[in-house]
């Protein structure tokens, strides 16, 4: 039929408007809206468990319907396999998982938000980039992980997700991991603890919490391959511990599982963690997802307990489907895998308070992200008392290095965080790096601070111009960096280029230089002892610049602690034993196979044996008796403290510590009381480890008690013969301090004559 255009035009509205009467719930679900009420629908009365929701929801549901749930719909919800309405649907996040609009439930919108919502090809909007996880971690503050974490819970919410993919918590047990920056560092406790917080405040927000990588991801290289070998007994103290404390803390709805095997089977199918330690021992009731592609199997994996695949259905689709339809997997098992995901979304809320896209307080969550930076750069070196400046004594400022008259340096990998809108910064150096610099300028930070001085600025890139620039000034202030991604490894955590002669020759021609590390892991640091301060910036976010002026200039009294080890040598680290596969036997086919690699058809692993077990970070250091740069814990102050008074009572095996901190300086600071304590020596722990600290604000001349309640699993060990933690009756010492390293305070106690730690309180999903 030969119609004119404008009539062409109202044909096709009339034929949509038809089809839209005629098909509300077609349209709902294009709009992907949940429809029906309570009366309904009785599952969505949100005076009943969520367990119960759950349950009712799965009476209702089709078999296509439940595997609709246990699988994604590819990267950003373009599901080539069934080319179905998905992306229509999908926010453009990572992952999407289809909603069930039939019965009102939502689809699951991911995305990864480490240290920020994580940039969105679909959904390009503006998102705030906060200190990396690290620089959080060093803050050893729980209320400011908590608020980094709603922050991020906001964000996503106003963005149209529903489920957040952070949460990392793999311990550092090799600080060149690529990712250390998007993880809490290397002691469990520390890192569990500020990761659950982070969780919590994410979950209070009304979306999905999740934690990963579970578990041993703790490098990138070969990341696909690796087989981690390490003993029960390290496993469970070491890096199981920070997940079992960040789920405890944060009643996660999710978590991720990793790429790499644990004693020989794939996180993603490996029962050990996904079913004796997750869900009988922690009773963790949220669902279990795969890393992007880390599934292998179909019968195996769902046997194990993996609920969902992402971010495709390869193992969770139609073979899935298959394997319920004959008896390979049980359908009671298929039901307890949609029964879990159900029973998150309720109890996370993501059903009751769907996410509604929203402009986000640009303005308050910079300076949020401001104030969490402050309170996480750790003041590593200050003689003399070279910091805090007084702009009013100083005349000319160099600021030397790492684009510091424009920006700030991130970190990279699904991590991400795009740079505030329209300024976004990409230096090709070399030309496959894709390090993006955060506008966010030292210079005009500096200049901001010191208005009456001459400021001015030396890129560094000729190490001898900038000595000179530095010659001339009362001050040099030199950024050095160290970019991170995930998907690769640091070769060595030696300052990349010619920074460190650079730092070299701008300390010799400037006895009052500053060095600022823009790191995301430990550096080191052969011109230490050669320059006046040293701060440890981290990635510090879309405020970094301000954050580190003002704590240059005294605005701000440092108070972080690192939450890391500096090694002094590269060679104190532990060297974990690597073995290689034979090379293959080249042959056509094989070089095929790389070329079509699916997931299932994989590469022979690589062999990981971690024989340092459980002397992760300062406890190999201290075991093997290797002197440090900068230890765990340390950091310094404008102002001094001292601790005094420790008293230590034991009751039935329950410890609690009291102390006084006084501030002995004259400005008003923040200290943290770091608790340590040796185990009897029958526990064959030869190392203090961290078991609780506190921070306390003090004004000049304050004094303030410090009072903690140390949980009898943190001074149990992992009996494996009994698979249970174990207090080991005899001898302790309690140390408290300001650093791993500076314990002033000591008592000998007896603990557990007959008392043992239970870990047995249910860790997921409310
Ligand atoms: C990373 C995860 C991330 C996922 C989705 C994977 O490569 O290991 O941490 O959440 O991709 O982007």
């Amino acid at each position: 039929m030969n119609l004119h255009p404008r009539a062409r035009r109202i044909a096709i509205l009339l034929g949509l408007l038809a089809l839209v009467a005629v098909s509300p719930p077609l349209v709902r679900h294009a709009l992907n809206e949940p429809a029906g009420n309570v009366h309904q629908f009785p599952w969505l009365n949100p005076a009943l468990s969520p367990g119960v929701r759950a349950g009712l929801v799965l009476k209702k549901m089709t078999l296509d319907e439940k595997i609709s749930l246990l699988h994604g719909t590819h990267w950003h919800g373009l599901d080539l396999d069934t080319w179905n309405l998905n992306l229509l649907h999908a926010n453009g996040g990572v992952g999407y998982v289809v909603g069930l609009p039939r019965l009102g439930i939502p689809g699951i919108q991911m995305t990864n938000a480490s240290y920020g919502v994580t940039r969105n090809p679909r959904n390009g909007r503006y998102s705030t980039a906060l200190p990396d996880d690290l620089a959080l971690a060093a803050t050893w503050d729980k209320r400011a992980a908590y608020a980094y974490g709603a922050l991020l819970g906001r964000e996503l919410r106003a963005l149209g997700y529903n489920m957040s993919l952070g949460g990392g918590v793999n311990l550092a047990r090799d600080p060149r991991d690529g990712r250390t920056f998007e993880f809490f560092g290397e002691d469990p406790i520390l890192a569990g603890t500020m990761a659950g917080e982070m969780v919590a405040g994410t979950q209070a927000q009304h979306v999905i919490g999740n934690i990963k990588h579970f578990a041993m991801n703790d490098q990138e290289t070969y990341r696909h391959r690796l087989n981690v070998h390490i003993g029960e007994r390290a496993m469970r103290e070491t890096d199981l511990l920070a997940f079992e404390i960040g789920l405890r803390i944060s009643h996660a709805g999710a978590v991720m599982c990793a790429y790499n095997s644990v004693n020989d089977e794939p996180s993603c199918q490996n029962k050990y963690l996904l079913t004796d330690v997750l869900r009988k021992d922690w009773k963790f009731r949220g669902f279990v997802l795969s890393d992007w592609g880390a599934a292998h199997s179909t019968v195996r994996a769902s046997a194990a307990g993996l609920d969902q695949e992402e971010p495709s259905s390869i193992f969770y689709g139609e073979a899935l489907k298959r394997a319920a339809l004959d008896g390979r997997v049980p359908m009671v098992q298929l039901d307890e895998h949609v029964r879990r995901i159900l029973r998150s979304e309720f109890a996370c809320g993501i059903v009751d308070h769907p996410p509604v896209k929203s402009p986000i307080d640009v303005g308050r969550d910079l300076k949020i992200s401001q104030h969490l930076a402050e309170k996480s750069i750790v003041l590593l070196r200050n003689q003399h008392a070279q910091l805090p400046l007084d702009a009013a004594k100083l005349h000319t400022i160099a600021v030397i290095g790492a684009h510091a008259d424009l920006a700030m340096i991130s970190g990279a990998g699904s991590a991400q965080v795009d740079p505030q809108a329209g300024t976004d910064l990409h230096f090709a150096n070399p030309p496959k790096r894709r390090e993006v610099w955060f506008p966010t300028s030292p210079l005009q930070a500096v200049r901001a601070q010191a208005p009456h001085a001459k400021v001015e600025y030396n890129p560094g890139t000729d190490p001898a111009a900038a000595a000179a620039l530095a010659r001339t000034a009362d001050v040099a202030i030199v950024f050095v960096y160290q970019w991170e991604s995930e998907g690769m490894d640091l070769p060595t955590l030696s300052l990349p280029g010619d920074q460190n002669a650079l730092v070299e020759q701008v300390a010799a021609a400037n006895p009052h230089t500053i060095v600022v590390l823009e790191t995301g892991s430990p550096a080191l640091m052969p011109w230490a002892s050669k320059v006046s301060a040293i701060l440890e910036a981290w990635y510090a976010g879309n405020r970094g610049a301000e954050a580190v002026a003002n704590v240059l200039f005294g605005e701000v009294n440092p108070s972080a602690k690192l939450p890391i080890t500096f090694p002094l040598r590269e060679a104190d680290l532990p060297q974990p034993t690597v073995v290689m596969p034979p090379p293959p036997q080249p042959s056509v086919f094989a070089h095929l196979a790389t070329l079509f690699r699916r997931p299932g058809t994989e590469l022979p692993p690589v062999q990981l044996y971690y024989k340092q077990g459980l002397l992760v970070g300062y406890k190999w250091y201290q075991a093997k008796r290797k002197p440090v740069l900068f230890a765990f814990g340390f950091g310094l102050s404008y102002t001094t403290f001292h601790f005094s008074g420790l008293r230590v009572k034991v009751v039935d095996g329950r410890v609690s510590v009291n102390c006084t901190i006084k501030n002995t300086g004259n400005r008003a600071g923040a200290e943290v009381a770091e608790v340590y304590a040796s185990l009897s020596p029958s526990a064959g722990e030869p190392f203090r480890r961290l078991v609780g600290w506190q921070r306390v604000r003090l004004n000049p001349g304050e004094s303030k008690q410090v009072s903690l309640k140390i949980p009898a699993q943190y001074l149990s060990i992992f009996d494996v013969a009994k698979n249970a933690w174990s207090l080991v009756p005899g001898e302790y010492t309690l140390f408290v301090g300001g650093s791993s390293q500076n314990l002033p305070l000591r008592k000998r106690v007896r603990i557990g004559e007959k008392s043992e730690a239970s870990s047995a309180k249910p860790v997921g999903g409310f």
